[in-house]
């Protein structure tokens, strides 16, 4: 394959990106990014040629063959709809879509373009437990799939000053407004792909309890977590966080069959514990076993050094062979399956506001769930316009930070 062209939106994340992109033989050829800092810092990382943008308009007319949406979290549909006008490939950091109609339209995008290559940028299915766990649960051990859960469980100090200046380092970032629900993709992500399974019914509830103290602290949502519930496509049923802040730090994750469960335990790195019954057992196997599993990868020494434990590498590795091979990527990094997570996110919001109503998630292969959802924009964020959000980000509405808390925080990072 000829040496692929790679332009990078953001320059935060899009920075770690593009460093893995190089390692698997790709040349970063632009990069884009409003802020200059963050910019110049990107390309002193990742070497010098590389063409600098502050807006996209320019950007997009640049010599690329794909390009790296990494640019904030819930404005990068409009931006993947305009590189599949231009026949670029898209790689989209997690979610695909920060509205319903959004989904609509990317998939519209999707159907109009279909030799563009759209992938979902979703990193931790490709984590050494998840992709042990679908190993073993395609291989059919475990029965049929009936439950799986999924924990994405990112608590943080609320006295972090250094995470809170590179990742909410102004009053209006998306960090700032991020209903519990909606990153979801980290917890979703590997319990689709392990089962194949696709969510169709979704309710959720969320755990409230604000940060307290005198700490600098700009977040609207006072919620710890949400846990969210879904019923799928092939009548399995998940149970699944979107980003939560409770216990000890884990990415957790358990499939369980008619025959027996695969889980990865918490606190104790990427062991897996497999787990049959005495009269379910595969012949001549252990009901009980716990191993470390192992990467089975032939790239396995660049895996190890790259980000997110291997899967950063791993997860651009996917796309890369989605393009040479002129195919869309697999389930669950495909538009259909990336669109259907950002509506298991947002609606689980409006059932955990609405108190755990259940929401149908729209098939947008059918004309009329698009015609349903097209004009549906409601949004917990600031847009970079500056256009304010229109539904609240906490289970309690009224929620803000303290006036002391905020005081704080705008002593250290100013609007
Ligand atoms: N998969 C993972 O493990 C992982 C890890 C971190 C972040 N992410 C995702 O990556 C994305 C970016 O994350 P981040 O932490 O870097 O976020 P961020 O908000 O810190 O950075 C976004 C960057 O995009 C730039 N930007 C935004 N809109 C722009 C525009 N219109 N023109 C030019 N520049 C623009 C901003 O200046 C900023 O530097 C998010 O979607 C996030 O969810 C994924």
């Amino acid at each position: 394959m000829k040496t692929l062209k790679i332009g990078i939106f953001g320059a935060g994340r899009g920075a770690d990106i593009a460093a893995n992109f190089q390692l698997l033989g790709c040349e970063i050829t632009a990069i884009c990014d409003f802020h200059e800092e963050r910019r110049k810092n990107a390309v002193k990382r990742l070497g010098e040629g590389i063409t600098e943008y502050a807006d996209f308009d320019s950007f997009i007319e640049h010599d690329m063959d794909a390009v790296v949406l990494a640019n904030f979290f819930h404005e990068h549909a409009p931006y993947a709809i305009r590189c599949m006008e231009k026949g670029i490939h898209v790689y989209s950091e997690c979610i695909s879509n920060g509205t319903m109609a959004e989904g609509v339209e990317l998939i519209r995008a999707a159907e109009k373009y279909p030799d563009v290559v759209y992938m979902l940028a979703e990193n931790y299915p490709q984590m050494i437990f998840n992709r042990e766990m679908h190993r073993i649960a395609k291989s059919g051990v475990l029965g049929k799939i009936l439950y799986a859960e999924g924990e994405y469980n990112h608590p943080g100090d609320p006295n972090d000053i250094n995470f809170k200046r590179t990742y909410t380092y102004f009053t209006k970032h998306w960090r700032n407004y991020i209903p519990r629900t909606y990153y979801i993709t980290h917890s979703l992500g590997p319990v689709m792909r392990a089962t194949g399974a696709t969510p169709k019914t979704v309710t959720a509830f969320a755990s409230f309890a604000p940060v307290e103290g005198d700490v600098p602290n700009a977040s609207q949502c006072g919620d710890r977590a949400a846990v969210i519930m879904t019923q799928n496509d092939d009548g399995s049923i998940f149970r699944i966080t979107g980003c939560a802040a409770f216990g000890g730090h884990h990415n957790a994750y358990r499939v369980c069959g008619t025959e027996g469960q695969i889980e990865n335990l918490r606190g104790m790195g990427a062991k897996i514990m497999l787990r049959y019954n005495g009269w379910s057992k595969p012949e001549g196997e252990n009901e009980v076993q716990m191993y470390d599993p192992a990467w089975n990868d032939p790239d396995e020494e660049k895996i190890v050094k790259s980000g997110h434990g291997g899967s950063d590498y791993l997860t651009c590795r996917v796309f890369l062979e989605s393009i040479r091979d002129g195919r869309q990527p697999e389930h669950p990094y495909n538009v259909y399956a990336a669109v259907a997570m950002s509506s298991t996110a947002i609606l689980a919001h409006r059932s955990m506001l609405e108190n755990g109503k259940p929401y149908e998630i729209p098939d947008f292969t059918k004309e009329e769930w698009k015609k349903q959802y097209e004009n549906d924009r409601a949004i917990p964020y600031y847009l970079t316009d500056g256009t304010p959000p229109d539904i609240p980000c906490c289970s309690h509405p009224d929620y803000k930070p303290t006036e002391q808390q905020m005081k704080r925080y705008l002593e250290l990072f100013g609007e």
